[in-house]
Order: C-alpha cells, then sequence, then structure tokens
C-alpha cells in the first residue's frame, strides 16, 4: 500500500480526499511510546510524516456552545462535542447547576433553562485546567441569587481572575478571590448591569465573560478592544461588532433569550497545528487535516507558516455552525525565520509553543514578541518552551514578552517537562521527532486536555 503523499496530487486530493483507508505501516510504538506507569512518552526521529488526521473537536467553541445551550429556551443539540478534558468540565460544571445533560447517540443533548434557570449547587463547581470553563460561566453565575465557589486544578488555582472578578464588579458582582486567583466565591446579589468595558489586554476568555454577563444584565453592555482576539462568542450571540476609533466595539443588549438549536462543533485548529508543523519540518511527506476550523481570528498560523515558507493547500471550504471549515494539506517543506508580533499575536495565541519549534527548525532567528499573556497560560510558556528547547540544545533568547530560537538547531533528544501543560507537551513531542536520540515528555498524559489520543495519532502519521 501507498502512503497518502503518493497519492496527494491536486485532483486526487480535491476529489478523493477520503479514499485513504489508515496507516499503510503500523509505526506505533515506533517513533513515540506513551508509557502510563510513568506518564512519560518517548520520542525518537521520524524520516517522514504521512496520513490524514482528523483533530478533535474545537474545545473554545464547543465550550461556549454548551454555556449558551444551557442558557438556552429548551433543548440543544451539540454535534461533534469533544471528549477531552476541558469540555468535559464544562458539563460537569453546568450539571451542578441543575442542567439536565445527555447522550444522543454521538451528539450532547443540553436541556437548557432559560436565562435565570440555574440552581444552586450544593459543592463548589471544579473547573478542572480549564481557563475558559472558569471565565466563561463566572459571567454567567455573577448577580444570581445564590452564592457558589469555582475552583480548579493546581494550574487553575494559580492563574489570574481578578481580569474577570475586575469588569463584573462594575456590572455590580460581589465575587472574592484568593490573592487575586481562584478559589472565585461568587456572592448572591442583584441582577448586573450593563458597562462599557475597555479590555486591559487582548483576551477573547475576558471578552466573552463580559459578554454573557452582559447578556442577563440590565440595559446594554459593550466590550472594547484595540486588538481583536479570537471572536466565536460573537458569531455565536449574532453580535455586530462596529469599528470606531481604531478599536471594535462590541455591543450586546440585556435580557436577551437565547433560542435552543444545534450547535456543530468544527475540528480544533489549535490541535491541527501540531500536525502542520511536523508536516512542514519532516524531511519527506504530506499530512491532510480535515474539516477544520478555520475562523481568521484563530488561524493566523497559516499565513505565518506560510511566510516562514510552508506550502500549504486549503480544500473543501465550507461554513459549519457559523464557522468557516476547511481541509489542510501541508508538505515537508523548507522554513525560514520569522518574526511575529503585534497584531498577529491573539491570532495564534495557543499556536506559539508549536511555532517556536518550527522556529528552531527553520533557517534563521524566528522571534515571537508581543506575548506575555503566554507567561499566565496553563503554565508560563515562554518560559516553558524556552528551556525545553534549550535541553533540546537551541539557542534561546528569552524576553519578558516572548522569545527568540536560532534555527535551524541540530536537535539532541534529552528530557524534557510538560509542566503539566497540553500544548507544551504536544509542542516538545514534534520537536523530538526531529531530535536525534531519545527526547522524554513527563506527565505527558496532559495531552488528553485537549487531545485525548495525541500519542496514538501523532505516532500514527510519524514514519
Ligand atoms: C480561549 C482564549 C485564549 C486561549 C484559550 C482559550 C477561549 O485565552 O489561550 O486557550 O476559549 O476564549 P485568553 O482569552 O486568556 O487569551
Amino acid at each position: 500500500m501507498r502512503t497518502y503523499s503518493e497519492y496527494s496530487d491536486d485532483a486526487r486530493f480535491l476529489e478523493h480526499g477520503s479514499f485513504f483507508q489508515g496507516n499503510p505501516y503500523d509505526s506505533r510504538f515506533v517513533n513515540i511510546r506513551y508509557d502510563k506507569a510513568s506518564d512519560r512518552a518517548v520520542v525518537t526521529r521520524c524520516m517522514h510524516v504521512d496520513g490524514i488526521v482528523d483533530p478533535p473537536p474545537d474545545k473554545s467553541i464547543a465550550q461556549r456552545a454548551a454555556l449558551l445551550a444551557a442558557i438556552g429556551d429548551g433543548t440543544s443539540r451539540l454535534v461533534n462535542y469533544p471528549s477531552s478534558a476541558d469540555p468535559q468540565s464544562t458539563l460537569s460544571c453546568l450539571r451542578q447547576l441543575g442542567i439536565a445533560i445527555e447522550k444522543d447517540g454521538e451528539d450532547i443533548l443540553v436541556h437548557g433553562k432559560g436565562l435565570d434557570g440555574f440552581s444552586a449547587p450544593d459543592a463548589p463547581l471544579d473547573c478542572g485546567n480549564s481557563g475558559t470553563t472558569m471565565r466563561l460561566i463566572s459571567g454567567l453565575l455573577a448577580g444570581r441569587d445564590f452564592d457558589c465557589v469555582l475552583t480548579g486544578d493546581a494550574s487553575l488555582r494559580g492563574r489570574p481572575m481578578e481580569r474577570v472578578a475586575g469588569p463584573l464588579r462594575e456590572m455590580g458582582a460581589r465575587i472574592a478571590l484568593n490573592a487575586g486567583c481562584a478559589p472565585m466565591r461568587m456572592e448572591r446579589g442583584p441582577r448586573l448591569h450593563g458597562i462599557t468595558y475597555r479590555l486591559p489586554m487582548p483576551s477573547a476568555q475576558v471578552k466573552s465573560c463580559v459578554l454573557l454577563a452582559g447578556l442577563r444584565a440590565t440595559g446594554r453592555t459593550t466590550v472594547i478592544e484595540t486588538l481583536p482576539s479570537r471572536d466565536h462568542t460573537e458569531r455565536m450571540l449574532n453580535l455586530a461588532p462596529v469599528e470606531a476609533e481604531g478599536a471594535r466595539h462590541i455591543p450586546i443588549e440585556g435580557n436577551r433569550s437565547v433560542p435552543a438549536r444545534t450547535w456543530t462543533v468544527p475540528n480544533d485548529f489549535s490541535a491541527a497545528a501540531f500536525f502542520m508543523v511536523a508536516g512542514a519540518v519532516a524531511p519527506r511527506g504530506a499530512v491532510l487535516l480535515r474539516k477544520v476550523g478555520l475562523n481568521p481570528t484563530r488561524s493566523a498560523l497559516i499565513g505565518v507558516l506560510e511566510e516562514m515558507g510552508a506550502v500549504i493547500r486549503i480544500a473543501n471550504r465550507e461554513e459549519s455552525g457559523g464557522e468557516p471549515v476547511g481541509d489542510l494539506h501541508i508538505e515537508a517543506s523548507s522554513l525560514r525565520g520569522v518574526r511575529v508580533d503585534g497584531a498577529r499575536i491573539p491570532l495564534l495565541i495557543d499556536e506559539i509553543p508549536i511555532l517556536s519549534v518550527a522556529g528552531a527548525l527553520a533557517k534563521g532567528r524566528t522571534e515571537i514578541r508581543d506575548a506575555r499573556e503566554l507567561r499566565f497560560k496553563e503554565t508560563d510558556r515562554i518560559g516553558a518552551m524556552a528551556e525545553n528547547l534549550r535541553r533540546l540544545g537551541v539557542s534561546v533568547e528569552e524576553f519578558d514578552d516572548g522569545l527568540a530560537v536560532e534555527g535551524p538547531a541540530a536537535l539532541q533528544g534529552n528530557i524534557v517537562e510538560s509542566w503539566h501543560d497540553h500544548r507544551v507537551a504536544m509542542a516538545m513531542a514534534v520537536a523530538g521527532l526531529m531530535a536525534d536520540g531519545e527526547t522524554v515528555i513527563k506527565d505527558a498524559s496532559c495531552a488528553a486536555v485537549s487531545f485525548p489520543n495525541y500519542w496514538e495519532t501523532l505516532a500514527s502519521v510519524a514514519l
């Protein structure tokens, strides 16, 4: 049997994108071994990245869909809802708030109870590792007639929550934090009132928190963003942003009911990104990633990789649930260094760990700046990637707001840390595929936060 790239001339790719029936070689456990007992992944060099991947469903969109379904009037259907840990945390919090959620075949049915339908939880709501769950649900829980507490794992309890508590307090909420972090104690209080809020940092989570709070508040709420970030919430609520004075003003009228509906979740661009880079930096081969969300506020990595010299084609473009989707085809390419900063950063914020791996393998200097927000993710992703790439022999300069790498580096396998951050673990696996010797990734199971079968999937294309 031949591999995917041997078939991938244009006509066949466009017409028969799905004819390939799995990997012809049982490469599993060759380039990548996951050891459950030690929770370590061991990765060795591959010569060829080749195959077809359906990335997992998009967790950002799925989590928003679940929240909107819960406050919707009646039963909503979630199609292609992810089994990954973060979106499951959203569902378990909603269940604790009295929302009935059931499986219907592959779909999830959420029996929404309207804007005021949540009931008091009998225990703290555990958001797990999910910043999106905590920050967005806090917008829906402020100004209720019950008290509740939002908590999460050690990583989430170390992340800044004043950024959502601040604007919610301006809207009238009573929230107590622990040194700026979770547990977030949301006290019962009067219904919130609308405000105009200028985001101090580009953050789709903060933006979405305020917009969701505005949905139930009295009067109009307007969020102003100077640097656009992912716009899923605006799309899903059919909001109409206005450009004024160099900023995006996003108004939402309060006390607006949300109709029940079917939400179809596209596959996750941020999960696809690891395979895009693996396909581009491998010596040979090509990868096809199917039905991937291509929202321009999420997919700036495509333009950056193209600027680096990657050969990327997009086919089967369509619209699904208000979001553009398509198939991405990436060929082994010779990459050169790039500078990424300014307004592009929020549009690829979650892809920076894997972009720094691409930079280390590209010819010349890759510099990523204006990305200080990365220090507040599941771990400090600037520090984490700088340290891990150095352990593989890359020359890295670290800045407060980013990093620069010199490539192409002759990567040498070593033991690296994930710091329990899914994107750090997954990015280092791609680096390991291009390194001599063994790269050992510690606490590798954290990939399941967004990509439950990452290790098998990567192994199946790394030949
Ligand atoms: C997300 C927004 C981003 C991103 C996170 C998911 C969202 O966070 O890093 O993975 O779903 O809105 P910030 O809003 O904090 O930048």
